[in-house]
């Protein structure tokens, strides 16, 4: 008996070294919160410039499931319109999809003065702990409690202004309260807050709307409480994560890579690291480039919040070092399991040891990379493995596309443009016959 299922792989052919220029898309992790705070908003909400990607679309689904409207105009641009925002509970088969849902308590508390969301618990790259969160809902007086694996917070007299401090910068809890608190009562003072360009965007995007928010891209951030926020239209910015991966996509081949439509000010710490290696930076005011023809060492990374190095990066960086010449050491302070794909690496060739107790990875290069069938668990995972293949010898074949897909708008033809070869192909594929598939079939030559 054979069990047919259709798959779609990413198919590449490395060795090329990439060339050009391309435009990168818009922030995955701007976009999301911002759909999300478009619940606080009593108008229309035109979201430009909003990533094609899969997790967006989860995030349309469940902005309709809670009654909002939700349309797309043209390939880039979302119209939400929340008018008859009625549900408070959030439903656990679209959460489960997309860890950046938890956003919609702050949302819909703020608004509705309830929300029941599903608790993200865990995933692929490590713990989702939701303490900050829900501390920061107390400060500001709602009832926080769990049952059957939701959290339900619930402020039936509203919210009230307060100081909050956070034990670590969080990027999720720092965009949840701020949320809520847009319409309490009063002045919310938020300390130790998250830094990131996303969390400046969707501050900035509130703005927009009505909201008195200050401080955002400093660590203490206030927030005056308004009575309504209005309609609005808004660009989110480039997405920086993709725009790194671009660059060490470029960077993995030798090659030398320009990526526009991004601000130079979020990759100080990639273009710094880069740079250590011998790759050549430069940038202007919306766009990067590097030039990886004379990368000569690798180097140390410490992922760490903003402006420290990305957790995002860290895979795809991973898979540039194993490719330079010494000893790097990559030590992941953000996440507690993200180096699932070292084991897919290390089936491509490279040298990387993954320390458990320190939470770190060892590599040592150079290697030769080679082409071989292997499997994306994760956005970011997936996207290193896409970086590997790029400096393999030989065909790589990508499984487990869904994961790239739900963070890069289709990647395949960004790098296309820079001179890849790589495309997408899917096939109804036989599981008996599986096996022998990759062994027979052959990759035509583009270009
Ligand atoms: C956001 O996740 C991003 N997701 C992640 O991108 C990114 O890796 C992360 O920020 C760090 O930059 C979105 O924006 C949708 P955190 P988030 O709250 O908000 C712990 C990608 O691939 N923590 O800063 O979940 C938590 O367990 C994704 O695009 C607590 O302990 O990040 C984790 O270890 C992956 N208590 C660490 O902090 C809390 O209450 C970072 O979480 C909250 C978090």
């Amino acid at each position: 008996m054979t069990f047919d299922r259709l798959e779609t792989t990413l198919r590449l052919r490395g060795g090329h070294r990439l060339h050009g220029a391309v435009r990168v898309h818009g922030s995955k992790n701007a976009t999301l919160p911002i759909m999300a705070a478009s619940l606080l908003c009593d108008g229309e909400v035109v979201i430009k410039r909003a990533p094609r990607v899969t997790d967006v679309s989860v995030m349309e689904a469940l902005l309709e499931s809670l009654g909002a409207r939700v349309r797309e105009h043209g390939t880039n641009e979302l119209r939400i319109s929340a008018a008859n925002l009625g549900q408070t509970r959030a439903p656990y088969t679209l959460v489960r999809k997309l860890n950046a849902s938890f956003d919609l308590t702050g949302a819909l508390l703020g608004r509705l003065g309830r929300a029941e969301v599903p608790l993200p618990g865990g995933c692929v790259i490590g713990t989702r702990a939701t303490d900050l969160h829900e501390m920061g809902f107390r400060a500001l007086g709602a009832d926080v409690r769990g049952a059957r694996g939701y959290l339900i917070v619930e402020a039936p007299d509203g919210l009230r202004g307060a100081d909050v401090s956070f034990r670590f910068p969080s990027v999720g809890a720092t965009r949840n309260v701020m949320l809520a608190a847009v319409y309490a009562d009063g002045t919310t003072t938020l300390r130790n807050v998250a830094m990131e360009p996303e969390v400046v965007d969707l501050a900035n995007f509130l703005n927009a709307a009505g909201a008195r928010i200050s401080g955002h891209g400093t660590d203490t951030i206030v927030i005056e409480g308004v009575q309504r926020l209005h309609g609005v239209e808004y660009e989110v910015i480039g997405d920086r994560i993709a725009a790194g991966t671009l660059l060490l996509a470029g960077a993995i081949t030798r090659g030398a890579v320009r990526v526009d439509g991004t601000d130079p000010r979020h990759h100080g710490a990639l273009l710094a690291a880069l740079s250590e290696c011998g790759v050549a930076c430069s940038h202007g005011v919306d766009w990067i480039a590097a030039d990886a023809a004379g990368a000569r060492s690798g180097t140390d990374i410490l992922t760490a919040p903003f402006p420290g190095f990305p957790t995002d990066l860290q895979p795809t960086m991973t898979a540039f070092l194993a490719t330079c010449p010494g000893t790097s050491v990559i030590e992941e302070t953000i996440f507690n399991a993200r180096f699932a794909y070292v084991n897919e690496l290390v089936r491509m060739g490279a040298d990387v040891r993954v320390q458990m107790d320190s939470n770190a990875a060892v590599v040592k290069g150079p290697a030769e990379l080679e082409g071989a069938p292997v499997e994306a668990a994760d956005i970011r995972g997936g996207a290193a493995l896409v970086v590997a293949g790029l400096a393999a010898r030989s065909e790589t074949e990508i499984a487990g596309l869904e994961f790239i897909d739900r963070g890069y708008e289709r990647l395949e033809e960004m790098l296309t443009e820079l001179g890849a070869q790589i495309q997408r192909s899917s096939g109804i594929v036989a599981l008996a016959e599986a096996a022998s598939a990759y062994e027979t079939s052959t990759m035509p030559t583009v270009g």
